[in-house]
């Protein structure tokens, strides 16, 4: 695939030529996929089951990344919510102790991770950091 990351000093990733060879893989992937586009208490009510699994890949706590960022209050709704689904779910976030205490009825593995997008060092080394799995299993 292609890379997203573009500058006025950079020569865009994706190639339109490839287009056309990768949008009828795209069709079949996406074949039986529902795209949603809701605030995560409504996602987690319509989906929730014994057979669900979520994937939450929130903003980082505090920052203002997006047009919608989670505060602390937040985080603290989610954990909430999450310790009461009947499925499972899976979580990840940068690995802190304020993430860890928001989090603490669930089990943690901690992953290190060489950021992709935009996250050059000084020196142009790839940053690497300290990212937490959150998992109810
Ligand atoms: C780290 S990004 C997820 C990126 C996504 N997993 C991907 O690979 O493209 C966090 C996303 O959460 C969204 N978000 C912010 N507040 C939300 C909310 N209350 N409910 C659901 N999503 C929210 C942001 O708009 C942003 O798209």
């Amino acid at each position: 695939m292609s890379s997203y990351v573009t500058g006025p000093s950079r020569s865009p990733g994706f190639k339109p030529a490839t287009a056309r060879r990768i949008l009828p893989q795209l069709a079949e992937r996406l074949q039986g996929v529902v795209l949603e586009n809701l605030p995560w208490e409504r996602l987690l009510k319509l989906y929730d089951s014994t057979d669900t699994f979520f994937f939450v890949d929130p903003p980082y706590i505090c920052h203002n990344e997006y047009r919608h960022n989670l505060k602390r209050n937040d985080f603290a709704a989610l954990a909430s919510a999450l310790s009461n689904i009947k499925g499972r779910f899976l979580l990840t976030h940068t690995d802190s102790p304020e993430i860890r205490a928001i989090f603490a009825d669930f089990r943690f593995e901690q992953v290190e991770l060489s950021y992709t997008a935009n996250r050059l060092t000084r020196d142009q080394k790839r940053m690497v950091g300290k990212e937490v799995l959150i998992s109810n299993y």
